[in-house]
């Protein structure tokens, strides 16, 4: 049974998961070095813990409490009651429908594991925007993809506006580090993966030509350059979502929505 603990300091020593939470560059490099990620807002919460993951602790308004005191009940954990205002001075900014959870990583799986039973797979190659991160798992959710995989240097999928943007999708696909970058290309080609270079660049074929079928990895680049030349190098074909003359490229989540379409329904097969 969790604990309830009423704190009006906002300097109590035990909040310090929650503090500092506007300040990306030191909570990128905090949470995954602590082993925790934050879920915000009741729908969030929930999904983390039906996801399986151990909270570390929770702390809310009292009147979000309800929404979530039955999924905490199997677990030995400190739930701070706090008012809006110490919220707001923890963390930085309002916090949204009142309710953070302070969640405890877990391993990531292997790329072995992870590839035996993916047949569409994503990867996503040094995506900076963790709005675009979240939106990405999102679509690879609502469009049949079975797996992302992530290059090193990507955002962080469980960074909280990655988790928020994903509604939670960040715990539903199953994802992994792509390390080592770019060989995991070249691990991917070996297991039978068809790898698919997204780029906007008029050489490349057009999606509507692209061989879709699984086994098959979706690789998108990242937001200002697209895809490195490495990555390039090692794909099986460079592929083209043909655009309006004069756009020069589509947000690397809308891309990922047109494509896991059409890889994900089988419009190809
Ligand atoms: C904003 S774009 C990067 C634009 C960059 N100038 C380039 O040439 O790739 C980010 C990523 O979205 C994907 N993308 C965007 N538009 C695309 C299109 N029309 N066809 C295929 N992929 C696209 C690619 O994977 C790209 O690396």
């Amino acid at each position: 049974m969790p604990s309830l603990v009423r704190v009006d300091d906002p300097a109590d020593p035990r909040l310090r998961d929650y503090t500092d939470l506007t300040d990306v560059a030191l909570r990128r490099v905090r949470e995954p070095a602590e082993g925790l990620f934050l879920a915000e807002g009741e729908k969030v919460v929930l999904r983390a813990l039906h996801a399986g993951y151990a909270p570390r602790s929770v702390l809310t308004e009292a009147k979000w409490l309800p929404g979530i005191e039955g999924a905490l009940a199997a677990h030995d954990c400190p739930v701070y009651l706090a008012d809006a205002d110490l919220l707001r001075t923890v963390t930085g900014y309002r916090v949204h429908r009142g309710a953070l959870a302070s969640m405890q990583r877990r391993a990531l799986p292997s790329l072995d594991d992870l590839l035996a039973t993916a047949r569409r797979v994503v990867v996503l190659e040094d995506l900076v925007d963790h709005t675009n991160v979240g939106a990405v798992f999102r679509n690879a959710a609502a469009l049949g993809i079975d797996a992302v995989l992530v290059s090193p240097e990507c955002a962080d999928p469980l960074y909280r506006r990655s988790v928020k943007v994903s509604m939670g999708a960040v715990f539903a696909v199953p994802w992994s580090r792509a390390d080592p970058w770019p060989g995991t290309l070249d691990l991917l080609r070996d297991k039978g993966f068809r790898t698919l270079a997204m780029s906007p660049d008029p050489s490349g074929g057009s999606l509507r030509d692209a061989d879709l079928a699984p086994p098959v990895a979706v690789v998108l680049g990242t937001e200002g350059e697209g895809l490195t030349a490495a990555a390039l190098a090692r794909c099986s074909a460079k592929v083209r979502i043909p655009m309006a003359a004069g756009v020069d490229s589509l947000n690397v989540a809308a891309a990922s929505a047109v494509v896991f379409y059409a890889v994900g329904t089988g419009l190809q097969a």
